[in-house]
């Protein structure tokens, strides 16, 4: 059981100069037979209100278990926080009892996941299942949820959203539930939205069409979004900072239009130079080489250098730090400034 107090629930307009949230050097580890998987080796990062943080590596890279870590669903064990904080509006989430926890989950930090079809139940309706969470948590009657559900239906832009309120997740196209799943997490306003793949499972319009209605939804309410995906192209219109990450850590963070100008970290580069490009047809599409790294066995020095071509004989010992490149911007490449130069290799 985790610790119990201090158990003041974060305040609502927030503490003088906190950020809305900040992630602080946290580790998340899980027990396994073959041994210990490091999967967020040091992950730190600021998020505002109206803000789009978009967090990028490929599969692996420990953006998902960031985010469940954030939202506190981590079975533990097999996982384990030996580190880190993560502050709440100027509380660490991790210091707080479940019960207190419970009242952030869901309300003030909400979560979208990849698959709308896994995540919704197939037994209950949708519009019992969204007028669910206010019945449970505002303590509505079974009516008014259910009016409340329309609104929100309404709001995600499913058409006809009263004649639908008792139809089944299987009834709805892909991009129709994910819309549903998006109605549950914004219904209670929550300050913080986590997005986690939200668009993989649709098609390339579907994708754009609920970009946007995320982008618009945000903007009405002012909340924080974290946008977890492998693509850069969808991050370019939404998001207004970057984290990249690589075998759990964040290689580079910067702002959205420095890090399109020029990447300064080799691995950012690469993902950059795989994004397919309408302009330029017919070439061959880049793909980074080699494989991610094994968490159990991660390599010395800097984990990306077995598949980096800037790589020189102290990449192979020293660990790079994040060094600081201006006040918005890091990279974890001790040759950050030939990257950033666009010297070519
Ligand atoms: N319950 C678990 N037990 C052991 N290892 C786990 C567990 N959950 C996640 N991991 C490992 O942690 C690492 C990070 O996983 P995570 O789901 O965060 O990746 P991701 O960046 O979200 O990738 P993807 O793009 O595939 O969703 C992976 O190597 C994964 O195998
Ligand atoms: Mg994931």
């Amino acid at each position: 059981m985790r610790k119990t107090s201090p158990d003041v629930l974060p305040a609502e307009g927030g503490l003088g100069n906190e950020p809305l949230l900040a992630l602080e050097d946290l580790h998340v580890e899980f027990g396994t037979r073959a041994g210990i998987v490091r999967a967020v080796n040091g992950v730190s990062y600021t998020l505002d209100s109206g803000e789009t943080l978009a967090v990028l590596g490929e599969s692996g890279s420990g953006k998902s278990v960031t985010a469940q870590a954030i939202m506190g669903i981590l079975d533990m064990p097999p996982a384990r926080i030996p580190k880190g904080e993560i502050r709440f509006r100027g509380t660490d989430l991790l210091k707080l009892s479940e019960e207190a926890r419970t009242q952030v989950r869901g309300q003030r930090i909400a979560m979208i996941f990849q698959d709308a079809l896994s995540a919704l139940n197939p037994v209950f309706t949708v519009g019992w299942q969204i007028s669910e969470m206010f019945r449970v948590h505002r303590g509505m009657s079974k009516r008014d949820g259910m009016a409340k559900a329309v609104e929100l239906m309404d709001k995600v832009r499913i058409p006809a959203a009263r004649q639908r309120l008792n139809d089944y997740p299987h009834q709805f196209s892909g991009g129709m539930r994910q819309r549903i799943m998006i109605a549950m997490a914004i219904a209670l306003d929550p300050e913080v939205l986590i997005a986690d793949e939200p668009t993989t499972a649709l098609d390339v319009t579907v994708q754009a069409q609920i970009m946007e209605l995320l982008a618009e939804l945000q903007r009405e309410s002012n909340m924080g979004m974290i946008l977890i995906t492998h693509d850069l192209g969808v991050v370019a219109d939404v998001a207004d900072k970057i984290a990249v990450m690589y075998g759990g850590r964040i290689v580079e963070n910067a702002l959205v239009h420095d890090i399109y100008k020029a990447p300064a970290h080799p691995y950012t580069k690469g993902l950059l130079e795989s994004i397919p490009r309408v302009d330029l047809k017919g070439q061959e599409l880049y793909a980074i080489k080699g494989l991610p790294p094994n968490l159990l066995d991660m390599p010395p020095g800097c984990a990306f250098h077995p598949r980096c071509p800037y790589r020189q004989d102290n990449c192979v010992t020293d660990v790079p730090p994040l060094y600081e490149i201006s006040g918005t911007r890091n990279s974890a490449c001790h040759y950050w400034r030939e990257v950033l130069d666009g010297d070519n290799r």
